[in-house]
C-alpha cells in the first residue's frame, strides 16, 4: 500500500476489512506514519464548552434548538477566564472554546475575551462555534484566535442536506467557510461522524479523500452516537441503505477511519475523541492514540455546565472534574510510552 496514493477503492476495501490480521497492518502503518511525521508527543487541548444555546436543528445533535427539555447556559467572561487559568496551571498549550451556533455570543464580546487570553497567557486559542459570518471570523482572527474547527460532517451533499435543515434567512456552505478560514490565516480543522444513518462506505471513503484534498491542519472523527431527543435518534432515518452499504457506528470503524486519515494526511493533528472514549471508556483513548491520533482534548468546563453540554448521551468524563481529566490523561499517555507535548503544538509543515 502506498499511503499517499490510496485510491477510493482501496480506502473502501480497508473500511470493509474484517480480518484482524490484515487490520493489524493498517494499525501499524498508521502508528508508524504518526511517529515519523508528528513524533511521540501528545498535545493537550483544554476544552471549554462556553454555551449550549444553538439556533440550528441538526438531525443528530442534542443541542438542537427544539430540544426544549434542555436547560441552556452561556458562560461569562470571568467563568471562561477561570477555565483558562486552569489550562495554564495544568500546562496545556491550547484552549478550545466550543459552543452551539449561538448568536448570543456577540462577536465583539468574544473578540475581547480572545484578546485577554492572548495578552494574559501564551496559550493558542482555537474556536469551534459553528457557522458564523465572515466578518465575525475576521474579527476573532484579528483579536488573536489561531485555529478554527468546523466539521463538514459528510462530503455527500444530499445526506448533508437531509440532516442539516438550513436556516430560513441564510445559506451557508461549510466548505466555503473552511476556505474563508484558511484565507484569514487560521489553522483549519474539520472532520466527520462515522456511522450516521445514510452514510455508505463509498461516502466515507470520499470523506477521507476530502480531508486530503482540503489539506487540513486538524482532523477530528468520532462515532455517531444516537441521542433519543433527536429525529435521527428516534429512528426517523431520513435515508435508509441496504445493510451491506450502511457504515456501522462502531469503535472498530472509527479506528479504521483514524488510521486511513493518518496515512493520507501524515502531518495533521488528529485527536482521540471523547465520542470514541464514550464507546470504550477503558481503552478508547489509548487505542486511538495508537492508531493515528496525536492529540487529546481534556475537558475544562465547570461541572454544572458539563452535564448540560449533551451533544449525545452518556458522554465520557461528564462527571469528572478538570483535575481528574488532567491526571487521567497524563497517566494514560505515560502508560503508552508517549509524552505530553509542550507549547502550542500547531501544524508542522
Ligand atoms: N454523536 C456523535 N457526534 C456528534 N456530534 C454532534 N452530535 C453528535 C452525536 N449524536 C459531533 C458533530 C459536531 C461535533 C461538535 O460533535 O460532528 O461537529
Ligand atoms: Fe476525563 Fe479520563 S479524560 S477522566
Amino acid at each position: 500500500m502506498n499511503p499517499a496514493e490510496l485510491t477510493l477503492d482501496e480506502m473502501e476495501r480497508w473500511l470493509r476489512e474484517e480480518d484482524d490480521r490484515k487490520l493489524e497492518e493498517l494499525w501499524e502503518a498508521a502508528d508508524r506514519t504518526r511517529r515519523e511525521h508528528v513524533g511521540d508527543a501528545v498535545h493537550l487541548r483544554g476544552l471549554i464548552e462556553i454555551s449550549n444555546y444553538c439556533v440550528r436543528q441538526c438531525g443528530y445533535c442534542g443541542l438542537r434548538s427544539d430540544h426544549h427539555g434542555l436547560q441552556r447556559y452561556r458562560m461569562t467572561e470571568e467563568e471562561i477566564m477561570a477555565c483558562v487559568g486552569r489550562a495554564v496551571e495544568f500546562g496545556y498549550g491550547t484552549v478550545v472554546m466550543q459552543s452551539g451556533e449561538d448568536y448570543g455570543i456577540l462577536a465583539p464580546w468574544l473578540a475581547g475575551v480572545i484578546r485577554r487570553i492572548k495578552t494574559e497567557t501564551s496559550l493558542a486559542v482555537t474556536l469551534s462555534l459553528g457557522e458564523r459570518l465572515d466578518h465575525e471570523l475576521e474579527l476573532w482572527r484579528n483579536a488573536g484566535a489561531d485555529r478554527y474547527l468546523l466539521r463538514f460532517e459528510t462530503s455527500d451533499a444530499e445526506l448533508y442536506n437531509l440532516i442539516h435543515p438550513a436556516l430560513a434567512d441564510r445559506r451557508f456552505d461549510r466548505l466555503e467557510i473552511l476556505h474563508t478560514l484558511r484565507r484569514l490565516g487560521y489553522e483549519v480543522g474539520s472532520g466527520v461522524m462515522i456511522g450516521i444513518p445514510g452514510q455508505s462506505y463509498r461516502i466515507l471513503a470520499k470523506d477521507i479523500d476530502m480531508f486530503r484534498r482540503l489539506d487540513l491542519d486538524m482532523i477530528g472523527v468520532g462515532p455517531y452516537i444516537s441521542h433519543p431527543c433527536t429525529p435521527l435518534g428516534q429512528g426517523d432515518s431520513t435515508s435508509s441503505l441496504p445493510p451491506d452499504e450502511q457504515v456501522p457506528n462502531t469503535e472498530r470503524m472509527t479506528y479504521k477511519v483514524m488510521a486511513l486519515t493518518r496515512l493520507v494526511c501524515p502531518q495533521a493533528n488528529i485527536p482521540s475523541t471523547t465520542a470514541l472514549a464514550t464507546l470504550d471508556r477503558d481503552n478508547g483513548r489509548e487505542l486511538g492514540l495508537q492508531r493515528g491520533a496525536n492529540v487529546v482534548m481534556p475537558n475544562l468546563t465547570p461541572p454544572q455546565y458539563r452535564v448540560l453540554y449533551e451533544i449525545y448521551p452518556d458522554k465520557a468524563c461528564v462527571h469528572e472534574t478538570a483535575e481528574a481529566c488532567c491526571g487521567c490523561l497524563g497517566a494514560r499517555i505515560a502508560a503508552l510510552d508517549r509524552f505530553v507535548g509542550t507549547g502550542p503544538g500547531g501544524r508542522l509543515r
